[in-house]
C-alpha cells in the first residue's frame, strides 16, 4: 500500500503547541507485510534502514497496543518534506507507521486513538493531528489524550515556505525557550492564537498580522534564523496576510492571497539579493484531506 502524509506547519505564530496546518507536500510510503526489516529511501535522502527507523518504532508502538507484535516490515520512503526545517517530516513518519499498521491489522483503532497515539509518540500533537486529518487543526493535549477540531479551509490562500539550507532541531529550539512567561505575554498569546483560527475561518485575512504576533517562542528562537526579520518584512513588504516560524523552523511561512501572482518571483529576487540564494522558495496551498491510503499501490 502507498500512503501519502501532508507536510505541516505548526503554532501559526501564537498558536504555540496548539495549532497546526497541513499543506500540500506529500512524503510518499510504501508499506508491505515482511518477517525482515527491509528499508529503503527512494530519493537521495538518507533513512535510517534499521529498527530505529521513526516509520517501523510507530508501526511497532500501534502492532503493541494492539496486542501483537511487530517483526518486520517492508517499508519504501519517498521524502519530499525537507528535514529538520519545521515542517513536520518526523510527524509524517509517525503518522505513514501508524495508518500502515492500522491498516495491516484491519484497522483496529479509530481516528482519535489515532491521534491520541501519534501526539503521545512525537509529544506534542499539533503537527501530528494535522499530518492525519488535514486542514487547520487546533488541539489540546491532556493527560495522554488529544482534544482537537479539525477544519477545512476553503479560503483563497497561497502559502510560501522559505527554507533555509540548515536545520534547526525540535529538540535545540525548545531548548532556548524561557520556562516561565509572564501574565503579559500569555494574554498577548491566547488573544492572538484565537483570533488566528477564528480569522482564517471567516476569511478576516486582514486580522492575520496581528494575530500571528507571538511572544511565547518566536522572540527567542528568531536568532537561530539568520535573516529571519528580514525576510518577514519583506514578505510583509509584498502584501503577505501574516509570516512566522514554520513549527519550531528553520522554515519560514508566509500566508499571501492566493490571487497574487507576483509575490513568488519578487520574494526569489529578494532573497538572492539578500544573499540567501540557496534558500528554497516553495508555494503551498493548504492541504484538507490529511494522510490518504492508497491500496494496492
Ligand atoms: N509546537 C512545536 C514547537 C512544533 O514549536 O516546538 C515543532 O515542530
Amino acid at each position: 500500500m502507498k500512503i501519502a502524509v501532508p507536510a505541516t506547519s505548526a503554532n501559526l505564530g501564537s498558536g504555540f503547541d496548539s495549532l497546526g496546518l497541513a499543506v500540500n507536500l506529500y512524503n510518499n510510503i510504501y508499506i508491505e507485510e515482511s518477517d525482515t526489516i527491509d528499508i529503503a529511501s527512494l530519493d537521495s535522502t538518507p533513512v535510517p534502514t534499521g529498527g530505529d527507523n521513526l516509520i517501523f518504532t510507530a508501526a511497532q508502538s500501534l502492532f503493541a497496543l494492539c496486542g501483537s507484535r511487530l517483526k518486520g516490515l517492508k517499508i519504501r520512503q519517498e521524502n519530499n518534506i525537507p528535514m529538520t526545517r519545521g515542517l513536520g517530516s518526523s510527524s509524517a513518519c509517525i503518522i505513514a507507521g501508524l495508518v500502515g499498521a492500522n491498516e495491516l491489522l484491519g484497522c483496529p483503532l479509530n481516528t482519535d486513538a489515532l491521534v491520541n497515539l501519534a501526539a503521545e509518540i512525537e509529544g506534542h500533537p499539533d503537527n501530528t493531528t494535522p499530518a492525519l486529518l488535514g486542514g487547520l487543526v487546533t488541539a489540546v493535549m491532556e493527560e495522554r489524550r488529544v482534544y482537537y477540531i479539525k477544519q477545512e479551509i476553503t479560503g483563497h490562500l497561497k502559502l510560501f515556505a522559505f527554507i533555509p539550507d540548515f536545520e534547526l532541531s525540535t529538540e535545540f529550539a525548545r531548548g532556548v525557550l524561557p520556562e516561565t512567561v509572564s501574565r503579559r505575554d500569555a494574554v498577548h498569546n491566547l488573544s492572538r492564537a484565537a483570533l488566528m483560527s477564528a480569522s482564517l475561518l471567516e476569511g478576516k485575512y486582514e486580522n492575520l498580522r496581528v494575530a500571528v504576533n507571538d511572544r511565547l517562542h518566536q522572540p527567542y528562537r528568531l536568532g537561530y534564523i539568520s535573516g529571519a526579520s528580514e525576510v518577514f518584512d519583506m514578505a510583509y513588504g509584498f502584501g503577505a496576510y501574516a509570516a512566522f516560524i514554520s513549527g519550531s523552523g528553520s522554515a519560514l511561512m508566509a500566508i499571501t492571497n492566493a490571487e497574487d501572482i507576483t509575490f513568488e518571483e519578487k520574494a526569489r529576487k529578494a532573497l538572492d539579493t539578500m544573499g540567501k540564494t540557496s534558500w528554497r522558495l516553495l508555494p503551498l496551498r493548504i492541504d484538507n484531506n490529511g494522510a490518504q491510503v492508497i491500496q494496492g499501490a
